[in-house]
């Protein structure tokens, strides 16, 4: 059977479209699942562990993320809104649009987050570790924030001339 599922590109840091505000999913049509169903390709594929629609260039507020390790628990979020969130920890991140940048980021430690599923049905659910540092850091994604945006400028503009350079080189 023929795959009508599609790899999309991924924008890569500095890309000025990854700083801009996603807007709401009004209403989660078959538009969207189609949406879904490449953003968890180009995901999986990437490797990857998390993904938000704006980094494939679609400014709207869906973020895929699957931590297992057989990969076959995709967490599917549209709209999500945090709505509560308890203690700071602080861990190591990355991003598929920042490759081979990794840097240690203070977060929230356990969250509670409302989204609606794939089908659109609302849900919540209350998140700790790793998926909870995905959640945050998907969510940045939607508001147009980058995890190096949380760094120093100095250590930032590092990171960008080095993104620029792997790019002009590739
Ligand atoms: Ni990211």
């Amino acid at each position: 059977m023929l795959s009508n599922m599609a790899l999309l590109d991924i924008l890569i840091y500095p890309d000025p479209r990854l700083h801009i505000q996603a807007r709401s999913v009004e209403r989660v049509d078959s538009r969207i699942q189609t949406l879904i169903e490449d953003m968890s390709e180009t995901m999986y594929a990437a490797p990857g562990i998390g993904l938000a629609a704006p980094q494939v260039n679609v400014l709207e507020r869906i973020i895929i993320i699957d931590i297992s390790e057989s990969k076959d628990s995709l967490l599917v979020m549209v709209n999500p809104e945090i709505i509560d969130i308890e203690g700071s920890a602080e861990q190591e991140e990355g991003c598929l649009s920042v490759p081979g940048i990794y840097a240690q980021i203070n977060r929230g430690e356990e969250i509670r987050v409302r989204a609606q599923n794939k089908e659109g049905k609302p849900f919540e659910l209350v998140a700790e570790g790793l998926l909870s540092v995905c959640i945050q850091h998907e969510i940045d994604h939607l508001n147009g924030k980058v995890f190096v945006d949380y760094l120093s400028h100095l250590k930032r503009d590092r990171i960008k001339k080095k993104m620029l350079k792997t790019q002009r080189n590739a």
